[in-house]
Formats: C-alpha cells, structure tokens, sequence
C-alpha cells in the first residue's frame, strides 16, 4: 500500500532527473499525514537541501510566522514543493525534471486529501491554476480543473524577504485563507470534489502554457 513513508524513501533514493547530481539531501516533506491544509513550494533551497526539510531557511522561518498568525501549527499542516531536490543556485526548475518529480507529489494530494492546497509563488501557482499571474489570482481561492480541489495561491514568503511591503500583502491573503477556512469548517463553502471530476483526474503534468478553460472563480 502507497503511504507518506514510501514516497518519502522513494525521494530519499530517486535518480529520476538530473537534480539528483547535485542535491545534498532531497526533501519529500513534512508534517500531519491527514492535514487539512496542504502548502506547496517550489523547491528546496540551501538550508532545505542542507537539513532535508522543506521551508527552513528564512523564507520558511516567514511562514511559520504567519501560520501563527491565524492560529496554525507548522505541524498541524503538511510542507512540501513541486521538486524535491534542490535545483543548483536555485535556479527555477525545468520542465523536465518537474515532469520526472510529478507522480510523488500527485501521490502525497491523494494520500493526504486536503481540504485547501496552498500555492507558495507563481512556479507552484502555475502547474495548478494554468492561465492565472500571481498578481491577479494571489488570496483568491479557485478550484482546480482536473479534480475540483480548493486552490489558494500564496505569494512565495521569500519575496516578502526582497521586498518588505509585500508582508503585507502576504498576511491579508493569510487571514483571507483564515476565512475561508473557517467558511468550509462551518459549511458555507464545500471543499468536496466534483465526483464526476475525480474520474477523470489526471497524472499528466500541468504544462506553463495558458489554459483554454480557466479554473472555475469559487467565490
Ligand atoms: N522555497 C521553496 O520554494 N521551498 C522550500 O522548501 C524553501 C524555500
Ligand atoms: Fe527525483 Fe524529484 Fe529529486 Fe528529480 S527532483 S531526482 S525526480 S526526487
């Protein structure tokens, strides 16, 4: 049977794509296996590839701040990234080796089944809401194409980092997830799937270009 641990020795081992050469440690992730909340990143960085755990460097410091913030544990959620090892001077992943990473983060959504799935910058933004910036879509909620999943885009932490008045911002779309949040808890918004969806989920990775039916606005 599929569970966290195996796709986490699997990572641990993988050679699937050409980060492997260079990785130090490669990070699956981390946190409650039955989290309501799932946050996925880009990939790891430095201290992330260093320690084998996602979003502990500064960017990640950041986030557990402002998952404090509305009240949130950093364990009571599940932490991980689109690629799992570390791309060289963090550069941006390629296409390729997003491809080769895919299956195991596919697997830990169907394993985990969360109620939201947080985006953490435009890179993980994309390969779920298709045809979105992130200027325009980031705090707003939408569901997934393929599966009817809760999609909430999240600016990257690092860039509040770069650019001091984009902590701001990050924390408004933080209590806006609060919100809604609190909306699915009391029933007002369903994060259930769309069944007839769910049959026709696919594993085919999510290509950059825009897509020609744009994600349904949840609200
Ligand atoms: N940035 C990411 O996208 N992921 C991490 O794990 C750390 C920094
Ligand atoms: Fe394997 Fe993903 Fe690491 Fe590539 S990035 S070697 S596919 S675990």
């Amino acid at each position: 049977m599929d569970s966290l641990h195996v796709i986490a020795s699997e990572v641990r081992s993988c050679t699937k794509c050409r980060l492997c050469e260079t990785r130090t440690n490669a990070v699956p992730g981390v946190g409650d296996p039955e989290a309501k909340i799932l946050f996925i990143g880009e990939g790891p960085g430095k201290d992330e590839d260093l320690q084998g755990e996602p979003f502990v460097g500064r960017a990640g410091k950041l986030l557990t701040t402002l998952l404090n913030k509305i009240g949130i544990e950093r364990k009571d959620v599940f932490i991980t990234n689109v690629v799992k090892c570390r791309p060289p001077n963090n550069r941006d992943p390629e296409d390729d080796e997003i491809a080769a990473c895919w299956p195991y983060l596919d697997r830990q959504i169907h394993l985990i089944d969360p109620r939201v799935i947080v985006t953490l910058g435009r890179h993980s933004m994309k390969r779920f809401l298709p045809g979105y910036t992130i200027s325009s879509v980031h705090g707003e909620p939408k569901r997934r194409q393929s599966d009817g999943r809760i999609i909430f885009p999240l600016y990257h932490p690092a860039m509040a980092l770069y650019k001091p008045a984009m902590l701001d911002v990050l924390e408004k779309d933080m209590f806006k997830l609060k919100t809604m949040l609190a909306k699915i808890e009391e029933g007002t918004v369903s994060y259930k799937k769309d069944d007839s969806a769910i049959a026709h989920f696919s594993t085919e990775v999510p290509q950059k270009e825009e897509s020609v039916n744009p994600p349904q606005t949840l609200f």
